[in-house]
Order: structure tokens, then C-alpha cells, then sequence
């Protein structure tokens, strides 16, 4: 059963996906893992993420010292897979939009992986929600306002917790302080990989 809670207006369903669901959407990632291999983007000021990353749409969210976009195509110069029906339908059920969103950015934390806070601003309408699903080792997660600075509130993301980052909340700061590694038997070599799935244009 899912239970909604709201933290500083991030909209959080805890269990959206049981662990069968969880497995089915996991395994729909699998090709898009092989096609499109996750690679540590190089931030504008020349560090490199210890999140690995990858895309799947009509856009994939990149970055090195150029800053911070969506670019059509993988590092490879191949397009980015389509994503996945499994991915679509949690859009679906959990935002009730026929929009369908552009990007599906697959993040993969591995032991000591965390993200810095940030917001998430580099699509052209702010009025789309970004829907974030959780898989895999538990992620601590920080919330903060829409501007720098100021309160955060943390809460634990478990695989299959599923959260909306939208409306007034949209571009709230938010981060990933530590993944508990090993916490979670979903993927064989631990770790945790995390959807956003964003409207783009
Ligand atoms: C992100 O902000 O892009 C990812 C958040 C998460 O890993 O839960
Ligand atoms: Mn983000």
C-alpha cells in the first residue's frame, strides 16, 4: 500500500511500486543500459559526477565545462533509447498527464555516490511536474526551498518510492546526501538507480 507524504512540497509516494513491479521496471532498463552506457558527466567547473548517468527520449540531460542541457544524442552519437512503457505508466498513473515526458534520466549511484543540491531548471516549462522514481539501496534525500540556502528537511527514499517535484515545489533545491550501499537486494551488485522523468521542451 502507498502512503503520501509531502515534504516541503515535494509530493512523496512511498511503495508507488511493489517488488514485482520494481523488478519488471528494472529489467525494462537493462537494454537501455547496454544501449546507451552510463558515463560521469563533467561538471561545468571541471569536476567529475560520482553519479553515473544516462538517458532515455527524444533528449538526454548532458553536462561538461559548456554547462548544463539536453542534447539529443549519446556521448556515443547514437540517439537515446526510447524509454521504457513500464517508465511511462508510473508518469501516467502517478502525474494523470497525457503528456508524455521527454526525458527519462537514469542516474546510477554506486558506493559514495551522492549529489550536491541543485535545482532542476534546465527545461523551457516549469509547469511540468519531474517525477523521480527510486530503485535499488536506500538514498537519503534533502529538500530545501526555491532559493539557495536556508531550511532543508531529509527524508529516506526506499526502491520503489516514487516522488513529484512540481508545482509550487518544481524548482525547489534538492539532493542526494548518501545511499545506504547494500541496503537493498533489487540490484545484484547494489547500489541504486534513480529515474527522473522530465517534459523538456
Ligand atoms: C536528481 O535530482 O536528478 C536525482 C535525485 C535522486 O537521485 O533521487
Ligand atoms: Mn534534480
Amino acid at each position: 500500500m502507498t502512503e503520501k507524504l509531502v515534504i516541503r512540497g515535494v509530493e512523496l509516494w512511498k511503495s508507488w511500486l511493489d517488488e514485482a513491479a520494481q523488478a519488471r521496471l528494472l529489467a525494462a532498463l537493462r537494454p537501455v543500459l547496454q544501449a546507451a552506457p552510463a558515463f560521469s558527466p563533467e561538471t561545468p567547473w571541471g569536476r567529475r559526477m560520482s553519479v553515473r548517468m544516462t538517458s532515455a527520449g527524444r533528449y538526454g540531460w548532458y553536462s561538461d565545462r559548456r554547462g548544463y542541457r539536453y542534447v539529443t544524442r549519446h556521448p556515443s552519437g547514437n540517439p537515446w533509447p526510447p524509454i521504457p512503457a513500464e517508465a511511462l505508466s508510473i508518469w501516467k498513473s502517478v502525474t494523470g498527464l497525457a503528456r508524455e515526458p521527454d526525458c527519462c534520466l537514469i542516474n546510477w549511484y554506486g558506493e559514495g555516490a551522492r549529489m550536491g543540491m541543485h535545482q532542476d531548471r534546465d527545461e523551457a516549462d516549469f509547469s511540468w511536474p519531474v517525477l523521480s522514481v527510486s530503485l535499488g539501496d536506500d538514498a537519503l534525500f534533502r529538500v530545501g526551498s526555491v532559493t539557495r540556502g536556508g531550511r532543508t528537511e531529509s527524508v529516506w527514499l526506499k526502491s520503489g518510492d516514487v516522488a513529484v517535484i512540481g508545482g509550487a515545489a518544481r524548482l525547489v533545491y534538492h539532493g542526494i546526501d548518501r545511499i545506504r550501499f547494500g541496503s537493498s537486494r533489487l540490484l545484484p551488485e547494489g547500489g541504486r538507480i534513480n529515474l527522473t522523468l522530465r517534459v523538456v521542451e
